[in-house]
Formats: C-alpha cells, structure tokens, sequence
C-alpha cells in the first residue's frame, strides 16, 4: 500500500510511515481529511507492543471527535483485537462498564496496524494514577473495591455454570499448553528452585496446592471437579491497568483500561490474578 505524507506529496510505503503518520493517515480515513491530530505525550508502558499516546483531536467540522484521547496503536498480527475485547467486556458488564471503564470512541486499521481512541479517565491524565503507584491505603483500598464491585458485575452476568475439573479450569484460564510457553517455562524453574516437587507445598505454616503440578501429570488434584460459573472477564487487571482518581473531589473512583479477553471463562480470574499482583507489588 502507498501513502502521501502530510509533509510533501512524496510517496511512501506502509512499511516507512512513522507511528504519528500513520495515526493522523487512519484518523482522517475515519474523519475526513479536515480532521487535526496532535500528539501530546507518549504513555507506552514498554510492556507490550503497543504505542500508547495523549492526542488532541478535532473533526474539523462535521460533528465527531473534538477534545483530548488516548490513541493505541498496535501491530496486527491474527491475534484477535483488543476492540473486540473491549466490547465484549462492556456489552457484558453494562453499567458497571459505563462507570469504570473509558469509552472507545474510533478504531480503524490498514494493512499492518489497528489504532483505537479512547476517553482519557477521570477526564484527564492530570487527575489520575495507576494503582500501582498510590500510597498503601489508596493502592489495598482500591484492590477491594474493584475485585468485589467487578465480581458483583460478573455474576450478575454470568453466562452459565459447568462442572469442571481443576485441570480443565487451569487450562481455560492459560491455554492448553501454557507449560511449554516461555511463562510456562520461568514457573517451573521457580518451582524448582523453591524445592516443590508434589501436588502441595508449605507456605507459613499453610499446606497449599501446587497449581503447576496440575497441569504437568496426573495426580490428587488433577480430577477434582466443582461447578465453575462462567462468564467475561477483564483477561489482565494488574496494577498498571486499574487507573485510581488522586483529586479530593473524586477520591475513591477507578477505571480498567487495557481489557484482553473476549471469551467467556470460569470466574475469578481476575481476582486471583489482582490478588496476585498486588502481593508482587507490596
Ligand atoms: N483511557 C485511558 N485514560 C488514561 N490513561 C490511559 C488510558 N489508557 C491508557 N492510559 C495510560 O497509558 C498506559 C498504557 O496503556 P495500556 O495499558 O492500554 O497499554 P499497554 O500496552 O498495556 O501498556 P503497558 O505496557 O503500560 O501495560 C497506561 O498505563 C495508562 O497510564
Ligand atoms: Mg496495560
């Protein structure tokens, strides 16, 4: 595919357009050529391929966009999109989704990159921080809230029950396989260096269950089964994704950004993986 760039009318491929250029090229295929784009401020994590950044938009006219978003840009690679995702978890959760979680407002995509816009939580970056930088009270208060309020919202939802063995619960949750994965992988050393090698280990007096021996042979626990309630959830709500209002005003308000998973699975993922994450953190 061939472009003209807003600097010239020198022609360029795909492959050569900037992350800004090709934004300000997918915006006005989406709002027309009167449309203005301007970049403000990089927010990309480093975590993931993504580019994450602060743009002012206006539509130049026709009604449409006008203020500032948060555009993502992220490389297409047959992975499914994060929009689906993102609607997924908003058809699903509805009112709790119109509070908690910022709005998209465009997606459009070319041959090789999607781009999504979103409403900037708390209505600006200013106002807002991640969980995972809050003081304490802030950072276990907020764990709360949203682990229950989004577990209320999940249940109301649900989209239906199934007995499932422990085995199959694990999988659903990390893929069949995800022991041969790099993540997979880095567990089982740890499991080693930490001297697990059964179904149970200690832990401050605890005798807990190995999750990974589940999903490497067959054993005690492999079989048990219990009735796991299906239904969305969030897919990756660590600390970096819960945004917290730091104004007087607000104090207490949260946003999810950065949903992942669109298919239904056993619940209390999330807040397993929030609870996870929070103990990493302190
Ligand atoms: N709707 C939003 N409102 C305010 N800030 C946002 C919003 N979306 C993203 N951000 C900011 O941009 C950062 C990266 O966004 P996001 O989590 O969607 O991308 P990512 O690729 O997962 O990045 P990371 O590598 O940080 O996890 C967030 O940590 C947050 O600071
Ligand atoms: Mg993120």
């Amino acid at each position: 595919m061939t472009y003209t760039t807003e600097h010239g009318d020198e022609a360029v491929t795909s492959h050569t357009l900037t992350v800004q250029e090709r934004v300000r090229r997918l915006i006005h295929s989406r709002l027309g050529p009167d449309a203005s784009v301007e970049f403000m401020e990089d927010l990309a994590g480093g975590y993931t391929e993504a580019s994450v950044a602060k743009c002012d938009v206006a539509s130049g006219g026709s009604p449409g966009l006008d203020g500032q978003y948060i555009v993502k840009t992220t490389p297409l690679t047959g992975k499914e999109r994060q929009r689906t995702a993102h609607e997924h978890f908003i058809g699903a959760l509805g009112t709790f989704t119109e509070q908690h979680v910022p709005k998209l407002v465009l997606s459009a995509e070319d041959d090789r990159f999607a781009i999504d816009l979103y409403e900037i939580a708390g209505g600006g970056l200013r106002g807002v921080h991640a969980a995972e930088v809050a003081g304490s009270a802030q950072f276990r208060a907020a764990c709360e809230t949203v682990s229950h309020d989004l577990l209320t919202a999940q249940l109301v939802s649900s989209t239906g029950r199934k007995v499932m063995t422990a085995l199959e619960v694990l999988e659903a949750w990390l893929g069949v396989g995800f022991l041969d994965s790099g993540r997979g992988k880095a567990l089982r050393e740890a499991r080693q260096l930490a001297g697990v090698d059964g179904p149970w280990f200690h832990l401050s007096g605890q005798v807990l269950p190995d999750p990974l021996s589940l999903l490497a042979e067959e054993n005690e626990l492999t079989l048990q089964d219990d009735i796991a309630l299906l239904g969305v959830c969030h897919g990756d709500l660590h600390l970096r994704n819960i945004l917290l209002d730091r104004t007087r005003q607000h104090h207490g308000s949260y946003w999810l950004i950065d949903v992942n998973w669109s298919s239904p699975a056993p619940l209390l993922y999330d807040q397993a993986y929030l609870e996870t994450a929070a103990v990493l953190t302190i």
